[in-house]
């Protein structure tokens, strides 16, 4: 049980799912997360925002058991992933005179993906509301803050926001709302990194958007609740921002040694510059992490040897990683090392089709480096240099 009350008549009726360690078997959740759920109770009508993950059912069916809910008459997904959607079904067979409450967006993928009927559903518009009795929803249809179906809900009488995953945070906590700042920031930014930011100029119109509109409090669906919404929105705004740091990411992978040697000289010839250089041993990173240090870094240079005439495939994940989360990164290189040949950075150039970035000269030497590689990695550092004093750097 993890009910909690915000204000009078609006209660988090959602689950926290401490052991979760990977999300869409692909992101990895160091500290867990969360599907909140939220029930706003109005004088004549009764309504859930968003559901759980199916795998958390019975806590959200308990949760309303509990508050001794009769009867659900909207329930309203603002977005139709299933970790938000996927108990809908379940609430609609104990209150089956409820109506699902969403866009037309999201009402067509709710019943390809959970086959609920068409009847069940009331469609709804951006800026339309519905009213509780003495409490008003507002629906702000904001398209892309991860899915194209996406809304907000907006409840005017006590300015909260629901953005659904938006602003959210993969991180179980007992706290409801997010005192620890630092460790929210943390988890905000991995969250902003994974999930939100190939949608940066998507998210740049909605956040114009909530100008419009008086905000107390941002609930999300995953993570703590903002009581102080300028904390998130202010992050927000430096994320998805053109500014970048004076920053190299350095997502590296060697076999016999030779592209290690070339990364390590590398790295002191960056620091010489005094340009921060984050490297990343592929084979034992957390992609969450290189995500991270994605957000706001000026260039990327990615290191690897040859294998099989290509890239090592974790270079090949990191740049198809790189090339999907369209970070606002200016500048991409290569180096590394071949032993008889191939197709190594013609493949990696090849996969980079989203971001729109300057590739500087990159150094791809045969064997081991010897005294005319390092001065090629010296000039390449020198290169990167020159282009971050070219551009606003923060
Ligand atoms: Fe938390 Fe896009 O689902």
């Amino acid at each position: 049980m993890s009910i909690r009350e915000i204000k009078k008549g609006i209660h988090f009726v959602g689950a926290i799912d401490w052991d979760r360690r990977l999300f869409d078997e692909l992101i990895p959740l160091p500290d867990g997360t969360s599907y909140n759920a939220y029930l706003i109770q109005g004088e004549t009508r009764t309504a859930l925002i968003d559901t759980v993950d199916p795998t958390k059912e019975n806590e959200l069916v308990s949760n309303l058991k509990e508050l001794n809910i009769e009867k659900i008459d909207y329930i309203i997904p603002n977005h139709a992933e299933q970790d938000h959607s996927g108990v809908i079904p379940k609430i609609l067979e104990i209150y089956p005179n409820s109506k699902v409450v969403t866009n037309l967006k999201c009402k067509e993928f709710l019943k390809d993906l959970l086959l609920i009927p068409d009847e069940k559903f009331q469609v709804v518009n951006d800026k339309d509301t519905l009213s509780l009795g003495d409490k008003t929803l507002e629906f702000i249809i904001a398209p892309w803050v991860h899915w194209p179906e996406t809304m907000l809900t907006y409840l005017h009488e006590d300015k909260i926001l629901f953005p659904c995953d938006l602003f959210g945070s993969h991180l179980a906590t007992s706290d409801l709302y997010a005192r620890d700042e630092a460790k929210v920031y943390e988890s905000a930014k991995r969250y902003y990194a994974e999930i939100m930011m190939p949608f940066r100029n998507n998210i740049k119109k909605h956040i114009d958007k909530l100008n419009n509109y008086e905000i107390e409090i941002i609930a999300s669906s995953h993570g703590p609740i903002y009581e102080k919404p300028e904390f998130i929105l202010n992050a927000y705004r430096d994320w998805i921002s053109d500014d970048v740091k004076n920053e190299v990411v350095l997502p590296y992978v060697s076999m016999h040694g030779s592209t290690q040697k070339m990364v390590q000289y590398f790295i002191d010839e960056l620091m010489k510059r005094n340009i921060t250089v984050k490297p990343f041993n592929l084979p034992r990173t957390d992609i969450g992490e290189l995500a991270i240090a994605l957000v706001d870094t000026a260039t990327v240079v990615l290191a690897t040897p040859t294998v099989l005439v290509g890239p090592h495939p974790s270079a090949v994940y990191a740049t198809y990683l790189l090339n999907a989360l369209r970070p606002k990164v200016k500048f991409v290189s290569v180096i590394g090392s071949y032993s008889w040949g191939g197709k190594m950075l013609e493949q990696i150039k090849g996969m980079l089709t989203n971001i729109n970035t300057e590739i500087i000269e990159p150094v791809i030497i045969k064997g081991y480096p010897g005294e005319n590689d390092f001065k090629a990695l010296n000039k390449l550092a020198d290169d990167i240099f020159k282009k971050h004093k070219e551009i606003k750097i923060i």
